[in-house]
């Protein structure tokens, strides 16, 4: 009841707001198609900071809220085009796991779409470019991210990580 309170709350656009956001690439296909897009010089806005995994799968759910809490202002995970995962259902498993976090997203009271699962392929280097853009737009459009004080999933974490 809480989260969806907080969901009606009225943002803040703030103007000039330039956002943190980080991006997860696969090894195998996103991550070299954000190599294209710079190789190509296709321009994207500076505000992404990526970081390479293995595979979509590898990245956890509370990864995701841990950027949240560290003030990241949205997630991007690029994986593979369904089927192409080398790790065969990698992207798929990923899928799974992102869905029910961004229902626990919304529960906390943080807009959904602060947090996408995309995919890119090797060779779709303007691709990336663009999609870095419209993310960023509408993060932009979000404002800087403000975690609700209820409920207190993100205190449980760093209770764990202190034990
Ligand atoms: S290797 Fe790219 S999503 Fe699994």
């Amino acid at each position: 009841m809480g989260g969806f309170f907080l969901l009606k709350r009225k943002r803040k656009v703030k103007y000039g707001f330039e956002p943190n956001i980080l991006v997860f690439c696969c090894n195998w296909c996103s991550y070299a198609g954000a190599d294209l897009a710079g190789v190509s010089r296709f321009q994207y806005p500076p505000n992404i900071r990526i970081i390479r995994v293995m595979c979509s799968s590898r990245v956890d759910p509370t990864f995701i809220l841990r950027a949240f809490n560290n003030g990241i202002d949205g997630v991007l995970i690029i994986g593979c085009h369904m089927g192409d995962c080398h790790y065969m259902k990698g992207f798929e498993y990923a899928q799974v796991r992102m869905d029910h976090l961004k229902k626990l997203i919304k529960y906390l009271g943080i807009e959904a779409d602060r947090f996408e699962l995309c995919s890119i392929s090797a060779s779709e280097g303007r691709q990336f470019s663009e999609l870095i853009k419209n993310f960023t737009k509408s993060i932009k459009e979000f404002g800087e991210l403000r975690i609700p004080k209820k409920p207190g999933v993100f205190e449980f974490e760093y209770n764990n990580k202190k034990n």
